[in-house]
């Protein structure tokens, strides 16, 4: 049965009225669709009592710290924390996957908790949408609380939980969000430390993003991005050989990873233009020097999952 998005956008903003009363709110907003949604509905409901707090921890996409900034700053209490160097610095010298993931969900937290303690909020609000405890735990929990590490307690507020990934779309749409937010594909939460393989360094980190941007800008010219559930560029810890004028050149080799999806359980890689897929190797080379040579991706999740850490 299709939602009534008017009257579902009327009573969650009742609810959460009626549930937080003078009391302050905080939200960690990614920029993805779900925390931009959850954001733009509390704001509606109880405008500055929300602050929406967003970290760039510096493995974020070209420009995306100012586009997110763009977008919000005008439309909700909105707040940028700039902790790349925290993160940096907390991920030196790590090269395991998993151990990046660690790293980088705590300190995530502590910046959280951090800020959390200067805004008064007794609320968390989060972005979490039925798939998200239908697949982990398949039980209702409305109210429940979060208990910081450092001993702050938030009560969580989850509006958008009954609804699925195109409902929640929808209401974004209707509050007014671009479809640059309402339809951007998926990031990890890690960000680009799980593209830049090995160890993570400021260096690597531009040439990764500065190869992706090219990718991006390419297949949303062609119009490829309507097809794919996300496409990336992932710099990989060997340094390959190559040849600039009559001199050998020593520079990374990167990998191009497009897939289609409808659920990332399970992805595969279509067929691509070979004239687009040549233009984005020419120009990754030519405009990222350090970059000396362009593979492409082909294999399905399974056996390979979509990211490469
Ligand atoms: P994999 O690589 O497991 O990815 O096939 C499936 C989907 O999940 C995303 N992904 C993550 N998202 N934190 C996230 O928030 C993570 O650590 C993480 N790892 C993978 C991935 O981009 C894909 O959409």
């Amino acid at each position: 049965m299709m939602m009534d998005t008017e009257k579902f956008i009327e009573e969650a903003i009742k609810n959460i009225r009626e549930e937080v009363k003078d009391e302050k709110v905080i939200i960690a907003l990614s920029g993805g669709v779900d925390s931009s949604v959850a954001s733009v509905l509390a704001s509606e409901a109880i405008g500055d009592q929300l602050e929406a707090i967003f970290v760039d921890h510096g493995l974020l996409r070209k420009n995306e710290a100012k586009e997110v900034e763009e977008t919000f700053k005008d439309k909700i209490n909105f707040k940028l924390i700039n902790a790349e160097d925290e993160f940096i610095k907390a991920l030196d010298g790590i090269t395991d996957p998993e151990k990046k993931r660690e790293v980088i969900g705590h300190k995530f937290i502590e910046v959280f908790e951090r800020e959390a303690r200067k805004s008064g909020a007794t609320y968390l609000l989060q972005g979490t949408i039925a798939p998200d405890w239908i697949e982990s735990k398949g039980n209702i929990k409305s109210h429940h609380n979060l208990t910081l590490p450092q001993g702050l307690e938030l009560k969580i507020i989850e509006p958008l939980r009954e609804l699925y990934k195109d409902e929640v779309r929808e209401v974004g749409t209707q509050l007014g969000l671009p479809a640059s937010i309402v339809h951007r594909q998926p990031f990890p939460g890690p960000g680009l430390a799980v593209r830049v393989l090995g160890n993570i360094t400021k260096d690597k980190l531009e040439i990764c993003r500065e190869a992706t941007a090219i990718l991006t800008e390419h297949v949303e010219k062609e119009g490829l991005d309507e097809d794919l559930w996300q496409y990336f560029v992932v710099l990989t810890d060997s340094k390959v050989t190559g040849v600039k004028g009559d001199q050998r050149d020593f520079g990374y080799l990167v990998v191009i990873r497009m897939v289609q999806s409808f659920d990332a359980m399970t992805a595969n890689v279509p067929d691509l233009p070979w004239p687009f897929l040549h233009k984005v190797s020419q120009e990754i080379t030519a405009n990222v020097p350090e970059i000396t040579h362009v593979s492409l991706s082909l294999s399905n999740k399974p056996p390979s999952t979509i990211e490469f850490e």
